[in-house]
C-alpha cells in the first residue's frame, strides 16, 4: 500500500512537471513577436489591392474605375480563385509555350507566363454530363464592347449568377426526352450552370463579387471564334 502510495505521489509530480514546462512554452511563445501581416487595415485589403494590380497578367483599363475594386479583384482572380485555369481552353492555351510552369525547363523557362491572348477567354470544354447530351463549355469573360464583362452582364446579373447558378444565355435546358446536343440529362438542372463553382462562390462577399466585377470590366476584350460561337465577343 505504501509503496502504491509512493508511486502514486511520484506519478503526481511528474504531471505537475510536465505542466510546468508546457507553461512555460507556451507563455514564451505568447512573448514572441506577432506574425507581420501585411497589411493597412483588418484583413489586408489594401495589401491585396496592390498586390493584385502587380500580377494581373495582362495591362488592365482603369479608366472610370474603381482602382481597389480592380485590384482586390485580380488578387481575388489570380492569386486565390483560378477562373482562367476554366475560362481558357486548356493549359496548353493558358500559358505562352515557354511560361508553362507545367512543363520541363526547357521549354518552361523558369518564369510563368499567362498567355493574354486567351486569358479568360472562355473555351474548356468539359464534354457531356452523359454522352449525347450537352457539351459544358467554360464561357467568354472578358468585356465587350459596352464595358460589360461577360458579354454585357450588368453586376446585378453576375451577382445573380455567381449567388444561384443561373444561366441567362440558356446555353442549354434540361433534356424533356432523349438526351441531344442541346440539353443537359435530369436530374441535372439545365437553366443553372453545371461545373461552374457557384455553389462555393454564392458564400462571397458582396465586396468581393463586385470586386471580381470591377476587374474583370479592366481586362482586354477578347473577340474569340465568330458569332454565332456562345464563345464570341464583340470588342468593337
Ligand atoms: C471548375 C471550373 C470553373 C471555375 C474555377 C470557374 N468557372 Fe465560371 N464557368 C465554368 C463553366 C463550365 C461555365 C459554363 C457552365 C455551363 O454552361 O453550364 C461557367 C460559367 C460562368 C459564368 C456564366 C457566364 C455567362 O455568360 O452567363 C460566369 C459569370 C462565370 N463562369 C464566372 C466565373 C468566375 C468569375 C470565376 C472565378 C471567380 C469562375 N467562373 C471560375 C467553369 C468554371
Amino acid at each position: 500500500m505504501k509503496v502504491k502510495h509512493r508511486s502514486r505521489a511520484k506519478t503526481r509530480h511528474v504531471v505537475t512537471g510536465a505542466l510546468l514546462v508546457a507553461g512555460v512554452v507556451l507563455l514564451a511563445a505568447s512573448f514572441e513577436t506577432p506574425v507581420r501581416v501585411q497589411a493597412d487595415d483588418d484583413d489586408g485589403k489594401d495589401w491585396k489591392v496592390e498586390r493584385g494590380l502587380a500580377i494581373a497578367p495582362v495591362p488592365l483599363n482603369l479608366a472610370g474605375k474603381d482602382r481597389r475594386l480592380v485590384g482586390l479583384g485580380s488578387y481575388i482572380v489570380n492569386a486565390q480563385i483560378p477562373c482562367n485555369d476554366c475560362h481558357t481552353q486548356n493549359t496548353s492555351t493558358q500559358f505562352v509555350p515557354t511560361g508553362n510552369p507545367y512543363l520541363l525547363r526547357p521549354p518552361f523557362t523558369g518564369r510563368k507566363k499567362v498567355d493574354p491572348a486567351t486569358y479568360l477567354g472562355g473555351g474548356n470544354d468539359f464534354g457531356p454530363l452523359i454522352p449525347g447530351s450537352a457539351h459544358i463549355v467554360s464561357r467568354n469573360l472578358t468585356p465587350d464592347r459596352t464595358g460589360r464583362p461577360e458579354g454585357g452582364h450588368t453586376f446585378e446579373e453576375f451577382r445573380e449568377i455567381l449567388r444561384t447558378g443561373i444561366d441567362f444565355d440558356h446555353q442549354h435546358r434540361t433534356c424533356s426526352g432523349a438526351p441531344n446536343e442541346t440539353c443537359v440529362p435530369p436530374p441535372f438542372n439545365g437553366d443553372l450552370l453545371q461545373i461552374m463553382p457557384w455553389p462555393t462562390f454564392q458564400e462571397m462577399s458582396e465586396q468581393d463579387l463586385r470586386a471580381i466585377y470591377e476587374y474583370l470590366s479592366a481586362v482586354p476584350c477578347i473577340a474569340g471564334p465568330p458569332a454565332p460561337s456562345p464563345l464570341h465577343n464583340d470588342c468593337e
